[in-house]
């Protein structure tokens, strides 16, 4: 099936992480063009530089959340290459997203937590400000923010993780109506518990404990939530905005 893919130009932000990879994977795999946003690990931004069809078909770009130009260089970086941008996967995420130690959560200082809202939240938003311009000289665009089922669920310790993810959720919705008759579509993917390195490597008693709570009874995979974005952020999907989709085995 032709999901739309060939050619466009993807931005996929924190692509060297769990999910990252696999999202990489995904829209290659379509026959897009994928510029691979990395933090610190150069190595594997190249490695997914050569998966994803070498240097003619993909382009590494570092990207950190704490510059505050981080969505303008990257998106420019994308339309300096290849003219424009298409579709925007905003997957990056810059740790802790627990609340730090054993601290009460009246007793973090708004000096540690608003850093971490301000880089994961402000420095996002900007990278959708950015997108858009350019989707908007394009006149079609796909933007898929990843969230985490814990925005509707909530869990002990990750008040400013969801905080933050939450508002994606208000970004999502409020600017379906400012982008849609340009014919840009912005929705979110919230995955669950997702087998990533990071995740395998937790107790498995942890891991179990999790796959029991949900109605599937297992973890969800980093090639389900991709293709839940392609999906999203494809032509096959034609009219969907400002939606959440879920994939979390029912959780
Ligand atoms: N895995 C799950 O169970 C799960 C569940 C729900 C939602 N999510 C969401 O899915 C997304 C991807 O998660 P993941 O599990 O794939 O995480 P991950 O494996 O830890 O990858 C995170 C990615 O973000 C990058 N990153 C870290 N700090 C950054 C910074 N300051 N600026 C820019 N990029 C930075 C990392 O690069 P470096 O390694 O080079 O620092 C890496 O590429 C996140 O938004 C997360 O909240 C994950």
């Amino acid at each position: 099936m032709d999901v739309g893919l060939t050619d466009r130009r993807v931005l996929v932000t924190g692509a060297t992480g769990g999910i990252g990879r696999a999202l990489t994977r995904a829209f290659a795999a379509e026959g897009a063009r994928v510029a691979v946003a990395y933090h610190r690990d150069q190595a594997a931004a190249q490695a997914a530089v050569r998966e994803s069809g070498g240097e003619q078909r993909a382009l590494a770009v570092r990207y950190d959340l704490a510059d505050p130009a981080c969505g303008d260089t990257a998106v420019g970086a994308v339309t300096d290459r290849w003219g424009g941008l298409d579709v925007l996967v905003a997957n990056a995420i810059r740790p802790p997203t627990f609340r730090p130690g054993a601290a009460s959560f009246e007793d973090v200082p708004v000096a540690d937590w608003l850093p971490f809202v301000q880089d994961n939240l402000g420095r996002t938003v900007a990278t959708v400000q950015a997108a858009v311009g350019a989707m908007r000289r394009g006149g079609w665009g796909r933007i898929v923010l990843i969230s985490t089922h814990l925005v509707r669920q909530g869990a002990a310790g990750r008040e400013f993780y969801t905080a933050t993810k939450a508002a994606l959720h208000g970004l999502a919705s409020s600017l379906a109506w400012d982008v849609g008759r340009d014919g840009i579509l912005v929705n979110v993917v919230a995955p669950g518990l997702t087998l990533t390195d990071r995740v395998a490597a937790m107790p498995r008693q942890v891991r179990a404990r999790e796959a029991a709570a949900t109605p599937s009874g297992r973890l969800t995979t980093p090639e389900e939530v991709a293709r839940a974005v392609l999906f999203l952020g494809s032509a096959l999907n034609g009219n969907i905005t400002g939606e959440v989709l879920t994939v979390a085995g029912g959780h």
